[in-house]
């Protein structure tokens, strides 16, 4: 079939100084061969994850016979997706024959070349089938890709699994705190465990245009910038959004207010509902491609020392409603545990209620939106009096020092209510209006 065709291609560039070292190290010609691995870190789509899967392939094929061969990601279907699709397609274009050993399991892959065989096993750091599988096979590498966002023990159980003469490993990922296990105990350690190690940007990346750099540059500010963009291990410490200056954020233009209530059509409400803590809720408006917090609400159980029934806080959703009036809300967007909440709306036929799934380790996804709205002018408060404690929130929304000491990129958890309500409207409009495209592997 002709699609099938078209995308069986796949065109390389020629590859940068980097990659071709990625690439050739461990040929016989080389001065590095006698190393143990290499590890390839630095800026997001730099050219690492393409230079070091194929590399690793003719590695094995070349040096091998008959023997096992790890290739890990986060999960195994995201190593699937963003490793797995293209890498075969290339092989293949270049004499390998690659089949499922589905006699030995579901993610398993011989690959062949002038009848020599290895087996390639392909695990998810993340997945804990993952965890017990990799303990039962011997192997002569293993490629870790993305290695940072898997848990060190999965590496550690992997790399234990390399006791073939001659294995060696292969890592590559973008950068996180300074603290993360795997920058203190490999990267920092490269020298002593005898390993290559190459930092990459996106300048070693020849495929990428001016354009396309510039595009991956406008989407990271902060931390992330220097992280995914400058590739650097930089500690997330201070006040989260640092971008966030209440001269500019927070606006005063009362005509611009009636235009948007008079003309404004994409109105959202979102929640976060803090047991026995906060509630709050705030009502945004898309107006010219401009996101505005226009007004809230926001209960503080503690302060006032009364815990409010959700029969009381639909009243309170109600008339947010009707302030609107008589527009319409497209969602109102409320966090997937406050499942009583829900109950409540759907009992008062208070709709149309969006859930939001709150997945494990989201929040830094949701401060990266933030960060880059508030950055790039596409998010504004207006200085409305149920605004303030939304607005007050941004000067001690601070990272927790403690997790940075672990490694770990968290908010304190304190005056995060509202910041999660903006938090969930900012992920989910981008998700109903699909803003941002995603790079791989992140
Ligand atoms: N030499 C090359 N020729 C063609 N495309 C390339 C080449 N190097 C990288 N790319 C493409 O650039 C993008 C980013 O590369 P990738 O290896 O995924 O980067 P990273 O792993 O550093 O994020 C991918 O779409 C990849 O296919
Ligand atoms: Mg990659």
């Amino acid at each position: 079939m002709r699609v099938k065709k078209i995308k069986a291609i796949f065109q390389f560039k020629p590859f940068s100084p980097k990659q071709k070292k990625v690439l050739t190290w461990w040929c016989d010609n080389s001065p590095v061969k006698d190393k143990e691995g290499i590890i390839a870190d630095g800026a997001i789509r730099s050219g690492k994850t393409v230079s070091m899967a194929l590399s690793y392939v003719m590695w094995a094929m070349e040096k091998f016979i008959g023997q096992n061969f790890i290739m890990a990601g986060k999960t195994v279907g995201s190593f699937k997706r963003n490793v797995w699709i293209w890498l075969k397609l290339v092989i293949i274009a270049r004499g390998y024959r690659v089949k499922k050993a589905t006699e030995i399991g579901e993610n398993v892959f011989i690959i062949s070349r002038k009848g020599k065989s290895n087996y390639f096993f392909i695990f998810g750091g993340k997945d804990e089938a993952s965890q017990d599988l990799v303990q039962g096979i011997t192997a002569a590498g293993a490629f870790f890709d993305e290695v940072a966002l898997m848990p060190e023990s999965f590496v550690n159980q992997a790399t234990g699994r390399c006791s073939v003469e001659g294995s060696k490993f292969w890592f590559n990922c973008n950068p996180e705190g300074p603290m993360h296990w795997f920058k203190v105990n490999w990267i920092d350690k490269a020298k002593e465990k005898n390993l290559i190690y190459l930092h990459f940007t996106m300048d070693d990346n020849w495929s990428l245009s001016e354009k396309i750099k510039a595009r991956y540059r406008s989407m990271y500010v902060g931390i992330f910038f220097k992280r995914f963009i400058l590739g650097l291990w930089v500690l997330a410490e201070g006040v989260i959004y640092d971008m966030f200056d209440r001269d500019k954020h927070v606006i005063k233009d009362e005509k611009l207010k009636s235009e948007i209530l008079t003309n404004g059509r994409l109105w959202y409400i979102s929640n976060d509902y803090g047991t026995g803590t906060v509630f709050t809720l705030g009502l945004f408006c898309i107006y010219k491609d401009i996101r505005y917090l226009v007004r809230s609400f926001y209960w503080d159980a503690k302060a006032q020392m009364k815990q409010k029934t959700d029969g009381e806080y639909c009243q309170d959703l109600k008339k947010l409603i009707d302030y609107i009036k008589p527009r319409q809300v497209q969602a109102i967007i409320i966090p997937d545990d406050a499942l009583s909440f829900i109950a409540e709306c759907n009992k008062q036929n208070i709709r149309p209620v969006r859930i939001y799934k709150r997945l494990p380790g989201s929040v830094i996804k949701r401060i990266r939106i933030q960060a880059n709205v508030l950055s790039s002018g596409k998010y504004f408060i207006f200085n409305d009096a149920s605004n303030e404690p939304i607005i007050d929130e941004y000067s001690s929304y601070v990272w927790d020092p403690k997790a940075q000491e672990r490694g770990e990129d968290t908010p304190l958890k304190q005056n995060d209510h509202g910041k999660d309500m903006e938090g969930y409207f900012h992920d989910s409009v981008n998700r109903i209006l699909k803003v941002g495209s995603k790079p791989s592997g992140m």
